[in-house]
């Protein structure tokens, strides 16, 4: 037998097939009325600035919202989320992180993203499976398939419907997220913000390979354009997709 399975006093159950299973009967009650999107797009590209644009559109339109965002997105995935941006914790193995991430990504959904889809609200998710691959795939070179399997574990069959890329080169990126911790305060979440430029030039070059491979879902724009010439795109990109049905 192939697959990935748990054992329960000495029986083997495949938990694969039976999450993916159940996500798609859930999801399929809901998926009519129901939009998922997600942002991605390398640190400082502008995801969370066309959320919040984003999401103000849809309510002023009377669209019920709701944002979130990765890692975290609720109270015990922002507990794993600031142990995973801590700049501090320069002893985090690859492979740890990829399992904090699959962690808080279960609990995330489970606990906000799938509830949220089953009445009826748009989600809108800063991150999701897509950054995964991008940054351990792509950037820390971890096992492609591994990442695949975890992402599909950690969602249980729910999947974002539209996903809009903002691309732009690293150093562009890179300038506009440290000039922003520095004026930030709280926490500093800036351990990738510490990564090299090849790095972050990695993760770029797997998000737009991540696009190739999935046209219907993603929708890639120049976040080196102007705010609200980037804001004015997407809300045309999300209107069109949402009329859609
Ligand atoms: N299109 C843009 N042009 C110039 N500056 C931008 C643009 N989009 C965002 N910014 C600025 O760059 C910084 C990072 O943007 P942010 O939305 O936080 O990026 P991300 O969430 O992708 O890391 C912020 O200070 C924001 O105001
Ligand atoms: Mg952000």
């Amino acid at each position: 037998m192939t697959g990935v399975f748990v054992l329960i006093n000495s029986r083997r159950f495949p938990i694969i097939s039976h999450l993916r299973d159940q996500g798609r009967r859930n999801r399929d009650g809901v998926s009519a009325v129901t939009c998922f999107i997600t942002f991605e797009g390398i640190e400082g590209c502008g995801k969370t600035t066309q959320v919040g644009l984003l999401s103000r559109m849809l309510e002023e339109q009377g669209k019920p919202v709701l944002v979130t965002r990765e890692p975290g997105g609720c109270a015990i995935a922002d507990k794993i989320r600031a142990i995973l941006l801590d700049a501090d914790n320069h002893a985090l193995v690859p492979l740890a992180e990829l399992l904090l991430y699959a962690a808080a990504r279960a609990q995330h959904v489970a606990e906000v993203i799938r509830p949220a889809l089953a009445e009826g609200k748009v989600v809108i998710c800063d991150r999701f499976t897509d950054a995964t691959m991008a940054y351990q795939g792509h950037g820390r070179s971890l096992d492609r398939d591994l990442i695949r399997t975890l992402n599909r574990l950690a969602v249980g069959g729910i999947s974002p419907d539209m996903t809009i890329l903002l691309d732009c080169p690293a150093e562009v990126g890179l300038k506009r997220a440290l000039a922003r911790i520095e004026t930030t305060e709280g926490a500093r979440e800036e351990r990738f913000e510490q990564e090299s430029l090849r790095f972050h030039r990695a993760v770029r070059q797997g998000y737009l390979a991540l696009a190739a491979g999935d046209p219907d879902r993603f929708v890639v724009l120049d976040g080196t354009l102007d705010i609200r010439e980037t804001a004015t795109a997407i809300s045309k990109a999300v209107l069109s997709r949402l009329s859609q049905g």
